[in-house]
């Protein structure tokens, strides 16, 4: 690959403690947090502020954002569906919030409650707010690669998805395979099509690993010179509106793997094992990591 340093955006405290049954504390939630930041990771998204009564795993949002303490030069991020959500975010001491319309209808409408369109709309209205307040604005595209609903999703309807993110003032947009049943050879259908309204430093890779394809899709993602990409310590994770889907592409794995490469990404492999068998243990599961799997077991 021609990549030479990759950002890891690491989305476990978010995607992946939104998916678990259990509430997880905010003390632990702080912790985990902490632990992935002293690793090295960079980009921590650290809360959602969606409605408690669909995902009551993140209702503690504002607690988490106005305890935790900011490192310096490390991004803490938050997913915000609406207006309602930016409007709590903002009084929590936020830089970043993250946008999530759906790559599909069927998604929409179970993740959102609405369609594609009335999504994008409100989103359009937390994105333009959040430049005003002069915060940053990522986007993701959910089910970029097949949807639990519908099925295939053309690469045609995502591009169009993303041009309208970056309109609204992303200044990033992460392509999401929610439910993980991307291969490589979608994976590039899909970037063929998005790099006609995107450059590849624009971009990001959210890989759930379902199917045990991250990694496979990852390097055909980085072919493409793509150098954003998402994953989850310990693997972690999964959508409480996606049926069957697991965790994202795991941490550890990804920081092994972009080291086989020659790959900088600054992050300590052992501490971030660490982190990851901490919030395994709270969990009382083993780790969806192999990588931490295989370390541990020394
Ligand atoms: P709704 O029920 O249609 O909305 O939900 P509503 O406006 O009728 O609100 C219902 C109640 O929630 C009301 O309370 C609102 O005030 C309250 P009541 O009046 O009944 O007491 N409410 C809120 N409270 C706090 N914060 C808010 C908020 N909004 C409404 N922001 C809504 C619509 C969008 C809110 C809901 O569907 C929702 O919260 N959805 C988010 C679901 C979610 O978090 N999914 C997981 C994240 S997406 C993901 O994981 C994919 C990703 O990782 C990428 C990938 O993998 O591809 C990003
Ligand atoms: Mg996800």
């Amino acid at each position: 690959t021609s990549v030479a340093q990759v950002r890891i955006y690491e989305v476990g405290p978010r995607d992946g403690l939104q998916n678990e049954a259990k509430f997880v504390p905010t003390e632990i939630k702080m912790e985990l947090i902490k632990k992935l930041v002293s690793a090295g990771i960079k980009d921590v998204e650290s809360a959602s502020f969606v409605s408690p009564k669909w995902v009551k795993q993140m209702s503690d949002g504002a607690e988490v954002m106005k305890k935790i303490p900011r490192a310096p030069g490390v991004n803490y991020p938050v997913l915000v569906p609406n207006l309602k959500g930016y409007g709590i975010a903002k009084q929590c001491n936020i830089e970043e919030v993250a946008i999530f319309p759906a790559g599909s209808e069927g998604f929409s409408q179970k993740n959102l409650n609405c369609s594609v369109q009335e999504g994008l709309r409100r989103f359009k209205d937390v994105a333009e707010q959040a430049v005003r307040d002069g915060l940053r604005v990522r986007g993701y595209v959910s089910c970029v690669l097949g949807c639990p609903y519908d099925g295939p999703i053309h690469p045609k309807a995502i591009a169009k998805i993303t041009e309208e993110l970056f309109a609204m003032g992303c200044y990033e947009v992460s392509l999401g395979d929610t439910i993980g049943v991307g291969t490589a050879g979608s994976v590039r259908k899909l970037l063929n099509e998005i790099l006609t309204v995107a450059k590849p430093e624009q971009l990001a890779l959210h890989f759930h690993d379902t199917y045990g394809q991250g990694l496979s899709n990852l390097l055909a993602g980085l072919e493409y010179g793509i150098k954003t990409v998402d994953s989850s310590i310990s693997g972690l994770g999964g959508c409480p509106y996606a049926r069957g889907a697991s965790g994202n592409l795991a941490t550890e794995d990804l920081v092994y793997f972009l080291y086989g490469l020659g790959v900088n990404t600054d992050i300590d492999l052992v501490k971030l094992v660490e982190a990851g068998r901490y919030i395994s243990n709270f969990l009382g599961k083993p780790t969806d990591s192999r990588v931490n799997r295989a370390l541990s077991d020394k």
